[in-house]
């Protein structure tokens, strides 16, 4: 991947694409080998070890009056340039990128859609969280129900979790832990991170989008749910319809990660018109 990352500013700046970088479907999300391995299994070792039920709770409280900062929806995109997630094996460029790749990939297979477009755009915006000195293993990467005994299909299950002290507590350790058979994903509390963070702010915020761009940003890092298949015991009716729209918007989210960088500058007013038309001016994150 040809991008220079400046260690004095961790700005990182792309260079010339090479074609051979582009990669194919079955080479995403490869956690067994690959360049970025070790950085990957340090941020999910981190995150399996100390997201626990009573960090969550925390976190919830610490970033639920939302009074980090008064911020437009493109200065978080803007801000994101500064950031590369150490959690995703398959991208070692800016996230702002990122979103944009994922916002015109919905919008060249779902051109009716204009609510969905944006999805793509927003759906990465709660990573602003490391920018205000949160550590990335409570921003990014898969998450998972805490509270519970982790599945079978959550990344490093076998080899990151040893340390986690909700494993070794009876309340939190059984496949159901502290919860009720399909009590509700919206009823579980999933290991913190940039998708429930965003989710509350779109909800503080009165973003004026339809239930189901909620519901994607809300889970779309969870994996183990969404792909992996595990965790049905905690679903809802509800949970099942909006399975497939979660799904469908992986599939961007995935595999429009390229090293062909969009240009930014000539997409910017399209996205200014969603933005003033479903979450306009200053917003509190
Ligand atoms: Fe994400």
């Amino acid at each position: 991947m040809k991008v220079a990352v400046d260690p004095n500013t961790s700005l990182v700046y792309p260079r010339n694409v090479d074609p051979e970088t582009v990669k194919d479907k079955n080479n995403f999300r490869n956690y067994t080998s690959g360049p970025l391995l070790d950085r990957v299994f340090a941020t999910y070792k981190l995150m399996h070890t100390h997201q626990t039920v009573d960090f969550v709770r925390g976190k919830h409280a610490q970033f639920g009056d939302f009074s980090y900062k008064k911020m437009t929806v493109l200065e978080v995109v803007d801000m994101l340039d500064q950031l590369v997630d150490e959690s995703d094996p398959d991208v070692d460029f800016p996230n702002s990128f990122h979103a944009y790749q994922t916002a015109e990939g919905i919008r060249r297979a779902h051109p009716d859609k204009d609510w969905f477009h944006l999805v793509g755009l927003l759906h990465d915006l709660g990573k602003v969280l490391a920018l205000a000195g949160e550590p990335q293993w409570a921003v990014v990467g898969d998450t998972f129900p805490v509270g519970c005994r982790p599945q079978g299909s959550v990344v490093f299950r076998d080899s990151t979790f040893q340390d986690n002290p909700d494993l070794q507590d009876p309340r939190y350790s059984t496949e159901l832990g502290m919860y009720q058979p399909h009590c509700g994903l919206g009823n579980v509390l999933m290991s913190w991170g940039h998708d429930e963070y965003m989710y509350q702010v779109m909800k503080f915020n009165k973003f004026s989008l339809p239930p189901e761009a909620f519901y994607i940003i809300r889970f779309h890092s969870f994996y183990p749910w969404h792909t992996g298949g595990d965790y049905r015991q905690l679903c809802s009716e509800q949970d099942l319809v909006m399975l497939p729209w979660v799904q469908e918007f992986n599939k961007f989210d995935l595999y429009t990660k390229c090293p062909e960088l969009p240009d930014v500058d000539k997409l910017r007013p399209y996205y200014q018109g969603l933005i003033d038309k479903y979450c306009p001016g200053v917003l509190s994150w």
